[in-house]
């Protein structure tokens, strides 16, 4: 962090990433992303109050991230599906967040609406990290209620839905909020640095890109007795297209973001051959969504 900012700047640049992202999505031409400068500290200023909308493993470590933003930075909302999870959440988040959990009783929400009642709680930010399917409407309802929003990627498990995200972070632009994407990649400065090394000519022309992702198993919840169809796949939601997109939106978009703007004929695991354009199928599908919906 070079220069400091006061809050009015803090938002505009916020408001500029929101555009960056915004050019993101439609990335499926020769649009270079440009990437604003990323802040390490949130400027003092009126407290921020933020809310999170999905209280699990990302959730909650995305609000944690964010009581250590700064130390007018608060958290004041939590809202889940359920009961248990928004609970340990607001333990866990109680015990690392200090002075910035400001998070009560009441503005704890439970259920399919929590998300609306947590935009309603008087929130200036809301961080969204639900499972990916209800992403469209959470970021639609987020923006539709002029608040800054932090969305866990991926955007959507469908072109319809993706280009619903796309829609908000434009009426976002135009409204001056912040959309941030959980793409961190996209602001990791080692990531930044290499691949302006790599664009520079560091390693000469490439004529070919392979990605690996190597992890571990997933986790799994077994079912209880009691528990319907959809509250079992909604727990398991990762195993379930219509929740997660699968693998290749779910996962691989990390690996397709540090992929951006290589040049043809790359090659990643478990994704096709990119076409002669370098516009993956996806791509191609947005594109061909758009003039259908349009
Ligand atoms: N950027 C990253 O590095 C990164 C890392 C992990 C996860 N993620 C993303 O974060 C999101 C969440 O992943 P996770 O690992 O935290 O999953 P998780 O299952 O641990 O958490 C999801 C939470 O959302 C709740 N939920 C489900 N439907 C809801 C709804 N309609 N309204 C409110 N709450 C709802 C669940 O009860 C659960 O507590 C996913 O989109 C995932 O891809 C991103």
């Amino acid at each position: 962090m070079s220069q400091p900012l006061n809050r009015r700047e803090f938002l505009e640049l916020g408001a500029l990433t929101a555009g960056a992202l915004m050019m993101s999505c439609s990335a499926a031409n020769d649009t270079k992303v440009k990437v604003p400068v990323f802040l390490d500290q949130a400027p003092d200023g009126p407290p921020l109050k933020a809310g999170l909308i999905g209280c699990g493993g990302r959730g909650t470590g995305a609000a944690e991230q964010i009581m250590r933003a700064g130390k007018d930075v608060r958290l004041v909302a939590l809202g889940d599906l359920f009961r248990e999870r928004l609970e340990s959440s607001f333990q866990a988040l109680g015990r690392a967040g200090g002075e910035n959990f400001a998070v009560t009783k009441e503005r704890c929400f439970v259920g399919i609406d929590a998300y609306k009642q947590v935009i309603d709680s008087g929130v200036d930010a809301v961080l969204l990290a639900t499972p990916p399917h209800f992403r469209p409407a959470h970021v639609e309802a987020a923006v539709a209620a002029g608040k800054h929003v932090f969305v866990e990627k991926p955007v959507g498990v469908d072109a319809p839905g993706t280009l619903r995200v796309r829609e908000a972070c434009r009426v976002a632009a135009r409204k001056g909020l912040s959309v941030v994407s959980g793409l961190m990649l996209h602001y990791d400065e080692s990531m930044q640095r290499t691949i302006e090394q790599v664009h520079g000519g560091a390693i000469g022309r490439i004529v070919a890109l392979e990605c690996n992702y190597n992890v571990g198993g997933l986790w799994v919840i077994h079912r209880q007795p009691g528990w319907s169809d959809m509250e079992w796949q909604l727990r398991n939601w990762y195993y379930f297209t219509w929740l997660s997109g699968d693998h290749i939106v779910e996962q691989h978009v990390h690996l397709r973001e540090a992929g951006e703007e290589e040049p043809r004929g790359r090659r990643e695991a478990g994704a096709p051959i990119h076409q002669d354009d370098g516009r993956l199928p996806l791509g191609d599908a947005l594109e061909e969504t758009e003039e259908r919906m349009a």
